[in-house]
């Protein structure tokens, strides 16, 4: 089967499952109640896993699916700072004493676009209110083009110790047709200066399926990447979903290319990361370095995924904070009112600003695990998963059947209790773990939540 037939049969619109259930199938009925009982249920050395999010960019980029607005006066981040720390002392007073968190990450938009010391206070307090490891990971994304000398300091004085920067593509003409202008020598000094700071893991982000984007473009573009020695690459598939984020609707639909051209885009990033720069693949779309610890987790079966993508030793509990964040808890997961000035109202009226979630059953606590494996180890063996869970694992089996033509097609192995994806099936992983996901609407007649396209 060609490229072209296996993308027509396959290049549905599946989730990127960083969580099962995915965010779409969350409910209002799970709200501030549930969270607060399932926080004041958390065993007390139970460890947690931070994470804030800062929905604010000095730019706007046309590609853009995160969660963020451009911000150019410093009152709404003041004030958005001072919601965050009123946050944080919610949670830390319903745990009830100072929990221990081995890991912060400070995601966006673009967390730098706080002032300087907002971020230093919020970190001061985080460091009062919990017992953050000596060895934390504490972690931030970051534009590189608004990475002042200032900021570098203040990072410093956050004690953060890993960094991704956003790339997408080092192509002029690519960047001017995606409104972000970004030159090499300005990710290498951001990537240089972090270095320097003291960050021991280094990811860079990069992006296929843009306008103007050739095979040799983003080649060069992976090459350049490599110059700058990450510990880790992420490449993303574009995922345009102008119904969502409507300024996506200032890309033309078309000068985007083709889902043929995505994959041979993809292929010759994976080429020069693999071949050239000898990262190993990792799951759907990371790639690291083999002394990397994402890639020694991957080697030991340990790999794990969750909202920020692939992860090594996550804690059991992860706590969101900020617009929008999820947290995941044995319970099941929350999610904070995306709407900036409401998430306020409430933090600032002493409220836990939860709008949805879901409360987790057993049948989903055994296709997480199984769609998990799937997303991280491109293997699973279903009896074994479902054992593990003291399961019975004919339901699995039975939806597993469609992985015959999977086969027949040479997407996976699959001898009847256990499947492994191959090479040619690795871009197609989301539409295997989609057999096991119950609330993923097969039945085309029925509403589904759109996602991007599969491939
Ligand atoms: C929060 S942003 C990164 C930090 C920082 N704001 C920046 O732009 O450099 C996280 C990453 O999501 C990816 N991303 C954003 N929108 C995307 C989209 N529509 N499709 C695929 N990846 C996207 C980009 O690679 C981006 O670097
Ligand atoms: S890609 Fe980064 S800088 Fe650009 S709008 Fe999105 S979050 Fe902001």
């Amino acid at each position: 089967m060609t490229h072209a037939d296996l993308i027509a049969r396959y290049d549905g619109r599946v989730p990127r499952y960083t969580s099962y259930p995915t965010a779409p199938h969350f409910s209002a009925e799970i709200g501030a109640a549930h969270y607060q009982r399932w926080l004041a249920a958390l065993p007390p050395a139970s460890p947690l896993s931070l994470y804030l999010h800062v929905p604010f960019c000095d730019r706007l980029c046309l590609y853009c699916g995160c969660h963020t607005s451009v911000a150019r006066h410093e009152r709404p981040k003041r004030i958005y700072a001072e919601a965050l720390a009123r946050e944080i002392g919610l949670l830390a007073d319903i745990l009830g004493q100072r929990a221990r968190v081995s890991q912060i990450h400070w995601g966006g938009g673009t967390p730098t676009a706080l002032p300087d010391d907002c971020l230093t206070t919020l970190m001061a307090l985080l460091r009062t209110r919990f017992d953050v490891a000596a060895d934390a990971e504490i972690a931030i994304e970051i534009d590189p083009v608004a990475l002042s000398p200032d900021k570098l300091a203040t990072l410093g004085r956050m004690g953060i110790n890993r960094a991704s920067l956003g790339v997408q593509d080092f192509d002029e003409a690519v960047q001017a047709a995606i409104g972000r202008p970004q030159s090499f020598a300005q990710t290498q000094d951001a990537a240089q200066g972090l270095r320097a700071l003291g960050v021991t893991s280094l990811n860079l982000d990069l992006i296929y399926g843009l306008p103007l984007q050739t095979e040799a473009s983003v080649a060069r573009t992976a090459r350049l990447a490599l110059a700058l020695s990450p510990d880790r690459v992420a490449v993303f598939g574009y995922a345009h979903v102008p119904w969502m984020k409507k300024h996506q609707a200032l890309i033309p639909e078309a000068t985007l290319p083709d889902s043929t051209a995505r994959l041979h885009q993809e292929t010759a990033i994976r080429q020069v990361l693999e071949q050239e720069g000898g990262l190993l693949p990792i799951g759907l779309d990371h790639y690291a370095r083999p002394e990397d610890e994402m890639a020694q987790a991957l080697r030991a079966g340990a790999l794990q995924r969750g909202f920020q993508g692939y992860m090594v030793d996550a804690a059991p509990v992860l706590l969101g904070l900020g617009a929008s964040a999820i947290g995941a808890l044995p319970g099941g997961y929350v999610q904070t009112q995306p709407r900036i000035p409401a998430y306020e109202e409430a933090v600032f009226n002493g409220r836990l600003p939860i709008v949805r979630g879901f409360a987790l059953q057993p049948d989903d606590r055994l296709r997480r695990a199984v769609i998990e494996r799937i997303m991280c180890d491109l293997a699973v063996d279903l009896p074994a998963v479902a054992a593990s869970f003291g399961a019975d694992p004919a339901p699995l089996l039975a939806d597993a059947q469609p992985l015959s033509g999977f086969a027949a097609d040479g997407l996976v192995e699959w001898n009847g209790r256990s499947l492994r994806v191959t090479e040619p099936g690795r871009l197609f992983v989301r539409n295997v773990a989609a057999l096991f996901d119950r609330y993923l609407t097969r039945d085309a007649s029925q509403p589904q939540p759109r996602h991007a396209r599969a491939v």
